[in-house]
C-alpha cells in the first residue's frame, strides 16, 4: 500500500474542487498545480513584483533574492553540486536548443556521430536530428526491443559518438531507462551525455551528480509547476565550454562597440527578463514534492500502474505497450482498442470526464517503428487513485459497446 493520502491530497488542487467528477490522466503533457503553487505565483504579484538582478530597492531585492532561492532548491532537488550548474530556461525543449545550439553547434564537426533512440520525444530528436543534417554529421539510433525497452546490442552505438542524448523515461511507453548505466557507457567511449528528464523528474528521485551526465533537462509544468520555466542542468565544467545560445541583456559582464564578454554561470545562459513569477512558484512546487517525498510519490505511482496494466489487459482488444514490469516503467501506458480509433476513445472518455491523450505523442518515430497511425495515452501523478483506473476502463468498455466490438 502506498502511504499516500490521495484524497486529502486532492483537496490542494482547486481544479478538482471546481470539477469534482474530473478524472485527468494527462498528466504526462502537463500536471494539475496545487493551491501552493497558484498562491506563491500570486503572492510575487501582489507583494514584490519587479524585475530581478537590476533594483537596487527593496521589493526588488526581494524578487531577486526569492527568485534565487529557487535556485538553490532545484540544486538540492537534483542534487546537483552548485547553483552555477542550474540554468532557468522556458522549458525542455529550449534546455535541449540551448544544447544543441551552444554545445553542438561549436563541437560537431563532419562526421561526427550523434547517437540518440527511437524513443525519443520530438524535443530530443529533431534538434539532433537538425544538426547532423547542418554539419554532416551521423545520427544513429537505438532501437527497442518487444517489450519496448532500449535494445542492448544498439548499445555498440555509442563506441566513437561525440553526443548520446536520451529520454530517461520514454512520454509513450513510460520506459525507465538506465541512464546511469548509458551515462557510464558513454563517457567511456568519450562522448557527452544529455539526459531528457521530462518524465523522471515528476515522479522519482533525481540525482544528477550520481547520473554523471553532462546535461539534464527538464520542465517545471510537468511537475506541479507554472508553465514558462525550464531548467537546463549542466556540469560546470561543460557548461563553461558551451556558447551561449541568446544574446542580450543580463547574460554580459561587459558590452563595447567592438565586443562583448559574457556574464559567469549560470547568468551566460539568462538573456533578458526571467519567467520570474514562473520560477517562484516551481519553488513552491518542489516543496510540494518534497513534503510528499519523492520515494513515496514513485511507489504509489507504481501500485497504480501495476494495476492499471493488470484491469486493462483484462479487457479484451486492448493492446498496452511498453514494459508490462512497473519496476521497469513509470506511470505511462499508451495503448490501442482494437476497432475503436485513439480519437474516438478520447471523444468518448471526454464524456464521462476523463481527460487521456490521444495521437502521436510528439513521438512520430516511435508510431512509426511500431507501425501505429496513433495510440491513446493514460498517465498517473500524485492526485490519481485506482477508482481513477476503474473509470478508465468503464470508459473503454463503453467505446468498444458503441464501436460494436467485443
Ligand atoms: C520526454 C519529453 N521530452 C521533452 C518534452 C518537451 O517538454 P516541453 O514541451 O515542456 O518543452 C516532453 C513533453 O511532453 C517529454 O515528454
Amino acid at each position: 500500500m502506498s502511504n499516500m493520502n490521495i484524497d486529502k491530497i486532492k483537496e490542494d488542487f482547486p481544479i478538482f474542487k471546481n470539477n469534482p467528477t474530473l478524472v485527468y490522466l494527462d498528466s504526462a503533457a502537463t500536471s494539475q498545480r496545487p493551491q501552493q503553487v497558484i498562491d506563491a505565483v500570486n503572492e510575487f504579484y501582489t507583494n514584490y513584483n519587479a524585475n530581478v538582478h537590476r533594483g537596487i530597492y527593496k521589493i526588488s531585492e526581494e524578487a531577486s533574492e526569492k527568485f534565487e532561492n529557487v535556485r538553490t532548491k532545484v540544486r538540492d532537488f537534483i542534487s546537483a553540486k552548485s547553483e552555477q550548474e542550474i540554468i532557468f530556461t522556458k522549458n525542455t525543449t529550449e534546455s535541449i536548443n540551448l544544447v544543441m545550439r551552444g554545445w553542438g553547434e561549436k563541437n560537431i564537426k563532419k562526421g561526427d556521430k550523434i547517437v540518440i533512440s527511437i524513443m525519443e520525444h520530438h524535443s530530443n530528436f529533431v534538434p539532433w536530428q537538425q544538426l547532423a543534417k547542418q554539419k554532416g554529421a551521423k545520427l544513429e539510433i537505438i532501437d527497442i526491443n518487444e517489450e519496448g525497452e532500449l535494445k542492448e546490442s544498439d548499445f555498440e552505438k555509442i563506441k566513437g559518438a561525440k553526443l548520446l542524448a536520451i529520454t530517461h523515461v520514454s512520454n509513450v511507453l513510460g520506459t525507465l531507462n538506465n541512464v546511469n548505466k548509458l551515462c557510464k557507457l558513454a563517457h567511456d567511449a568519450g562522448a557527452k551525455v544529455l539526459v531528457d528528464g521530462a518524465q523522471s523528474i515528476p515522479h522519482m528521485q533525481i540525482d544528477a551528480s550520481a547520473i554523471d551526465c553532462d546535461f539534464f533537462a527538464f520542465s517545471g509544468h510537468k511537475m506541479l509547476g507554472p508553465t514558462g520555466v525550464g531548467i537546463l542542468y549542466g556540469k560546470e565544467q561543460v557548461l563553461e565550454e558551451t556558447d551561449p545560445f541568446l544574446y542580450g541583456g543580463d547574460m554580459i559582464s561587459e558590452v563595447h562597440v567592438e565586443e562583448s564578454k559574457w556574464n559567469e554561470l549560470p547568468f551566460k545562459f539568462e538573456s533578458g527578463t526571467p519567467p520570474a513569477s514562473s520560477v517562484i512558484g516551481l519553488g513552491a512546487a518542489i516543496d510540494y514534492l518534497g513534503k510528499l517525498g519523492m520515494e513515496n510519490i514513485r511507489k504509489h505511482e507504481q501500485i497504480i500502474t501495476q494495476y492499471a496494466l493488470q484491469k486493462m489487459t483484462e479487457i479484451n482488444g486492448v493492446n498496452i505497450f511498453g514494459p508490462k514490469n512497473p519496476e521497469k516503467r513509470a506511470g505511462v501506458i499508451a495503448f490501442t482498442v482494437n476497432g475503436v480509433h485513439p480519437h474516438d476513445l478520447a471523444s468518448i472518455l471526454d464524456e464521462y470526464n476523463v481527460a487521456i491523450r490521444s495521437g502521436h505523442h510528439c513521438a512520430m518515430p516511435l508510431h512509426e517503428r511500431l507501425a501505429l497511425p496513433a495510440s491513446s495515452r493514460a498517465s498517473f501523478y500524485i492526485y490519481n487513485d485506482k477508482k481513477d483506473v476503474d473509470k478508465l476502463c468503464d470508459g473503454i468498455k463503453e467505446a468498444k459497446k458503441i464501436f460494436k466490438v467485443d
